[in-house]
């Protein structure tokens, strides 16, 4: 009855006393070993350790010394160097080379700051606590200005100040509303933006956690979680972006995906036949709309057993698949975990007969429901039955399959619970944990089983992995898409802030079902839609069974003339779409930016949830509301111009711009450089003429065109293309100084057409030392070729 006023039914007011929680008491006394100090407390024991230069590690374990290397995250070794402990009576100063941490000792109370005394997080009045249950917490102070960024996949705006999240990764159909909480992923980070400073928080604890971001009342926040041990890294900043680097040498980069991935892709619950199929794929060719994958759901597979087809309805799945190879498209197929209970279905035999499916500590298989009916589920705990899912996908690999969709990996099981058993015992590579540990881990292991095993079986290709559920550290594997959203105008809306504090957790590689899965689309949704989707990290169409068909032609010829223009943008942007997943994958800062992570003194930016930058200079601010034509834009400070019209503004300002249904607004800044591609069906053909447009500035602004082969690993072999473009304008002169740094990859354009916009007539341009002639000049734009 939780849906009826029963559910605030005045017989069932919980008490409003918080749960009572041991505190740790004072510190006893404290050993130094080498690189780490162990604290032994009244209640509890304490190590701190250091990584990086600006990374600390705290664990409490309140009944032993705390254990250190049971993280499915980190893939960093701490620092060897040993710590500087400076014993001052009531406390004890830990001085590395970039922060400090102080250490109270009655009561044992821990803050950190930067060496100028700037605190980055600290305790007062609580510190770290558990309870009889053997939950953890610790609370920290929060500040009146603290904005909080991250979590994973939310709900909800921007920033994140006054919420209360937990993780534990859930199947979610229901409508995300504000309050639908959890959802797929579980990402325990957080970055605290304080005075333009940024720290971060990564609470590595696989049980289920609650972040309590409440703080207008209590000027505290919390974090805690219902086992293991309170084990959180506390990156030092100080700016947001190196907070996500550090975040990210932590828990690991995202690799370049291959530049497919990055194009328009289409999906469906489901193309449920190789006709339906041959039939969507014509209908992109002849309609001329790029589209570089297509995703198969679950109709594809015979009875809904993984690693099969359906014969009747996909005869001959290798030729379909080549066939549309040689069109340039890829094939994405759903890998869901649960196996169909059929004694005569070789995986189900081979999981049971080789102990590979998880089981109860009796030993019993846990058995669950889900599309295919009563199913077994890989303990991908266990590094056997990693190596065999991983080698299983030779079935895919070998009909010419190079992108893999997981879903249903939370795991998602169709009981009241939504999942597995908690008491189910996961092998745990010989150190078995139950399921209420390792729930969350469930997807994220079986990310790394599949890509690992699609990189191994692709010879050198990158694997393309799309998951739903996953954990702190899923950018190494997989995209992320936000799961099953509805063909809300709501829905588009929060897709941005969603994505936004995705990449804000290491996530770059993100995007939600664009048109919206559940519920039924429609013409302007699907548009205005589709021009968010074309600047989203990932950029793929799908709808749910029983809701209308929204292929781009699907509402009409004007919708589809418009869809088709912003998926033709996309891959106009692509080459520094592209540049600037090569820098997510070295920096662990994401394409799709909120605003403050460029302007972190700007507190108009901290909660602006419906705009976005991609990389550092170009702004996006789609349309969100049925229809508007207008929309007020948000120009931080510097001089911007509107892309399609050229129109300048100076920063600082809000501006009404104009946005008929075949406009996205978007804002290009002074010193930016883009370079554009000519467009092809597919990634597929090569790009052979590229244009950089140039929006020259006063001071020297610079740019890295970058390309490679975008489907091998031949580029971490130095095969790659680098060019880099400094540019100047001192009143009529616009000086351009190109230098290729690296040819070891030769893109098929061989001369770059320059495009400089806002110069005047009598502007002179001296391109590497060459004063140029002839150039020629339209609309304050000037374009030459070299
Ligand atoms: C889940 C997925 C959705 C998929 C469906 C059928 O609901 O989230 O994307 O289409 O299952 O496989």
């Amino acid at each position: 009855m939780q849906d009826t006023s029963f559910a605030i039914h005045p017989g069932k007011k919980k008490s409003l006393k918080h749960a009572t929680y041991q505190d740790i008491g004072r510190l006893i006394d404290y050993d130094q070993d080498g690189h780490q100090l162990h604290i032994r407390a009244e209640h509890g024991f304490v190590t701190v350790l250091f990584y990086d230069d600006k990374i600390v590690r705290v664990v409490m374990n309140p009944y032993e010394k705390p254990a250190l290397d049971e993280s499915f995250a980190v893939e960093i070794e701490p620092k060897r160097d040993a710590i500087k402990v400076i014993d001052e009576g009531e406390t004890l100063q830990l001085v590395a080379e970039d922060v400090q941490v102080h250490i109270q000792k009655a009561p044992l109370r821990l803050s950190v700051t930067d060496h100028q005394g700037q605190v980055i997080v600290s305790e007062s009045e609580q510190g770290m606590a558990y309870n009889n249950d053997g939950h953890v917490i610790c609370f920290k102070d929060a500040l009146q200005d603290d904005h909080y960024y991250g979590f994973g996949e939310k709900t909800g705006f921007l920033d994140k100040r006054g919420e209360k999240y937990t993780m534990w990764n859930t199947d979610v159909y229901a409508p995300h509303n504000p309050e639908t909480d959890p959802l797929y992923e579980s990402i325990p980070f957080f970055m605290t933006l304080r005075n333009g400073k940024a720290s971060g928080v990564f609470f590595d604890n696989t049980f289920k956690t609650t972040f309590d971001m409440r703080v207008d009342q209590t000027d505290v926040y919390s974090f805690k979680a219902e086992g293991g041990q309170l084990d959180y890294y506390i990156c030092a900043g100080p700016g947001p972006k190196d907070v996500l680097e550090q975040y990210t040498n932590l828990t690991g980069k995202a690799p370049l995906p291959p530049k497919w991935g990055l194009g328009y892709h289409q999906s469906r619950y489901s193309y449920e036949t190789e006709d339906e199929v041959r039939e969507l794929v014509k209908q992109f060719t002849e309609r001329e709309i790029p589209v570089d994958a297509i995703h198969f759901d679950i109709h594809y597979m015979n009875g809904y057993r993984v690693f099969t087809f359906d014969e009747d309805r996909f005869s001959n799945p290798k030729q379909l698949i080549t066939d549309m190879k040689e069109k340039g498209i890829r094939t994405v197929p759903i890998v869901d975990p649960g196996v169909k209970v059929d004694a005569e279905y070789s995986i189900y035999h081979e999981g049971v007969t080789n102990d590979l499916f998880c089981k109860y500590l009796e030993g019993n298989i846990f058995f669950g429901d889900v599309w295919p009916g009563k199913s077994a589920f890989p303990d991908f705990t266990k590094d056997a039955a990693r190596k065999w899912w991983a080698e299983k996908h030779e079935f895919y690999t070998e009909k010419g399959i190079e992108g893999i969709w997981n879903d249903m990996n939370e795991p998602a099981v169709f009981n009241e619970s939504k999942t597995m058993d908690l008491e189910v015992m996961h092998d745990n590579d010989g150190n078995p944990k139950t399921h209420r540990e390792l729930h969350n881990v469930y997807g994220y292991l079986m990310g790394k089983a599949t890509y690992e095993g699609m990189k191994s079986l692709l010879d050198d290709k990158r694997p393309f992995l799309l998951t739903r559920a996953g954990y702190a550290g899923v950018q190494k594997y997989a995209a992320v898409w936000t799961g099953d959203n509805r063909s809300f105008w709501e829905h588009l809306e929060m897709a941005i802030p969603m994505c936004l504090n995705l990449g804000m957790s290491g996530v770059n590689y993100t995007g939600p079902d664009v048109g919206g899965f559940a519920h039924d689309s429609n013409g302007e949704l699907l548009t205005r839609w589709t021009q968010l989707g074309a600047f989203t990290p990932f950029f793929r169409n799908h709808s749910a069974i029983e809701f209308v068909y929204q292929e781009p032609w699907q509402f009409g010829e004007t919708y589809e003339a418009i869809i088709k223009e912003y998926i033709r943008l996309r891959y106009k942007w692509l080459p520094h779409l592209y540049k600037l997943f090569k820098e997510a994958s070295e920096t662990g800062v994401p394409m799709m930016r909120p605003l403050f992570l460029e302007y972190p003194d700007d507190e108009e930016t901290y909660q602006l949830s419906d705009q976005f930058l991609i990389g550092r200079n170009v702004l996006i601010a789609p349309v969100i509301r049925p229809g508007v034509k207008h929309r007020l834009v948000y120009l931080p400070e510097g001089v911007w111009y509107n892309y399609w019209s050229g129109e300048k503004y100076e920063g600082n300002q809000r501006i009404i711009v104009q946005a008929e249904i075949d406009t996205l607004p978007i804002f290009v800044k002074q010193g930016a450089m883009i370079p554009e591609a000519n467009v092809k069906p597919s990634t597929a053909y090569d790009v052979d003429e590229m244009t950089l447009h140039i929006y020259p500035d006063d001071e020297t602004s610079s740019y890295e065109l970058y390309d490679d082969d975008g489907e091998t690993f031949s580029y971490e072999r130095g095969e790659y293309f680098e060019m880099d473009v400094k540019v100047k304008r001192d009143g009529t002169l616009v000086t351009i100084d190109a230098s290729i740094q690296n040819d070891r990859y030769q893109p098929a354009w061989e001369t770059v057409k320059y495009c400089i916009h806002d110069v005047s007539s009598d502007v002179e341009v001296v391109y590497n030392g060459e004063k140029l002639e002839h150039i020629s000049f339209e609309n304050r734009t000037i374009t030459f070729e070299r």
